[in-house]
């Protein structure tokens, strides 16, 4: 390296960049002459075994050229961007009048749209929010709700068991909420807790092995089967938007008693349809006095205090109310059927 390579080098260098026509070119020459590995870097990293009398004078010249090669790309840069702009003006290539692409937006899973409407209403009604693990011990999730081991009610919720020294299983249904909010909160208490559950059964069209609970927990003096039903009540005329006709069943459960299941009327049709199997009625909900046992359980006194609960299964509720003809749809992730919602 000496100022008469320099020199060359400048013109060369010079020449390529105002001939360059394009780009991507134009990237290929920096690189060649400015770049980590180009020419110039050679140069500076030799200077340091030049004598010493040189150094200072090809240092400075070697960086002068540099910097007046940086600036012309950076001018031929902006002259061929310029060039390329008027030339699609020009060609008809570019319509600003076309709108711009659309924006993928994602929306509400139909599950968290009822959910959260559930939510505010109970929520107006002066209940909390609760939520637990889905991972439950053998005592919340059977036997503080009065299921003890070998009861026979264990077969009508097939259960996952995790291989845990402490015997933990995938929780069954959100009832075992009901026992960690009368652990945590003193009565009164009003709670609902909406989430996952688990069963080891079958699948069909009505049928999942995970799908999603509401549970409901009231506990206060004098609480009677009267206020469970208006309660109802006022939950499904929040959903249907109109009040329905509902009536009591009984049903067996062993953290209930009386126990019940409540239906109502086919919000679709009037004479019978395929949602209701011609009968008129839809099956709602379980539901239920608090049975004492569970109280005692949780260390509430059955004699000052008395409650009701219900468990509703919110994936079947949010089929009924947008129109979904199979519950495996819902966590299935099939964007053809999430993007309608
Ligand atoms: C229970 O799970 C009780 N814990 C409910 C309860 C709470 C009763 C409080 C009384 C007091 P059951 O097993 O019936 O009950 O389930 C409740 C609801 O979950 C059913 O009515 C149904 O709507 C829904 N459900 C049950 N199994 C499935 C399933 N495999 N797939 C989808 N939904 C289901």
């Amino acid at each position: 390296m000496n100022p008469a390579e320099i020199d060359s080098t400048r013109s060369q260098a010079q020449g390529e960049i105002d001939a360059c026509s394009d780009a991507a070119a134009l990237k290929e020459i920096e690189r060649k002459y400015l770049g980590k590995s180009g020419v110039l870097a050679g140069w500076l990293t030799r200077i340091p075994s030049l004598p010493a009398a040189e150094r200072p004078v090809l240092g400075q010249a070697v960086n002068r050229l540099k910097k007046e090669l940086g600036e012309q790309v950076a001018a031929r840069a902006a002259a061929l961007e310029k060039a390329a702009a008027e030339r699609d003006a020009t060609s008809g290539t570019f319509d600003p009048t076309l709108p711009p692409a659309r924006l993928e937006r994602g929306t509400l899973h139909p599950l968290t749209t009822l959910t959260r409407e559930i939510e505010d209403l109970f929520v107006s009604m002066g209940y909390q929010v609760a939520d637990g693990p889905e991972i439950e011990t053998d005592w919340n999730n059977f036997q503080a709700l009065n299921i003890p081991p070998d009861h026979p009610a264990r077969d009508s919720q097939d259960t996952f068991y995790l291989k845990s020294a402490g015997r933990l299983v995938l929780r069954t249904h959100t009832s075992p909420v009901q026992i960690r909010s009368l652990a945590r909160l003193a009565p009164p208490l009003r709670v609902i807790a909406p989430g996952k559950v688990f069963r080891h059964e079958a699948t069909d069209a009505s049928h999942e092995h995970t799908f999603h609970q509401l549970e409901g927990l009231v506990v206060d003096k004098h609480v009677s089967v009267a206020h469970l039903i208006h309660s109802m009540k006022t939950l499904l005329r929040g959903i249907f938007r109109r009040d329905l006709e509902i009536r009591l069943r009984p049903g067996f459960f062993p953290f209930v008693e009386p126990g019940f299941e409540l239906d109502a009327r086919c919000p679709f049709c009037e004479n019978g349809c395929s949602v209701c199997k011609q009968t008129r009625w839809v099956e709602l909900l379980p539901c239920g006095l608090v049975h004492p046992n569970v109280l005692s359980a949780c260390g509430v006194d059955p004699e000052q205090w008395s409650g009701f609960a219900f468990g509703l299964g919110l994936s079947r509720l949010v089929m009924l109310r947008f129109g979904i003809n199979d519950v495996r749809l819902l966590l299935g992730g099939d964007l053809r059927f999430l993007e309608q919602f």
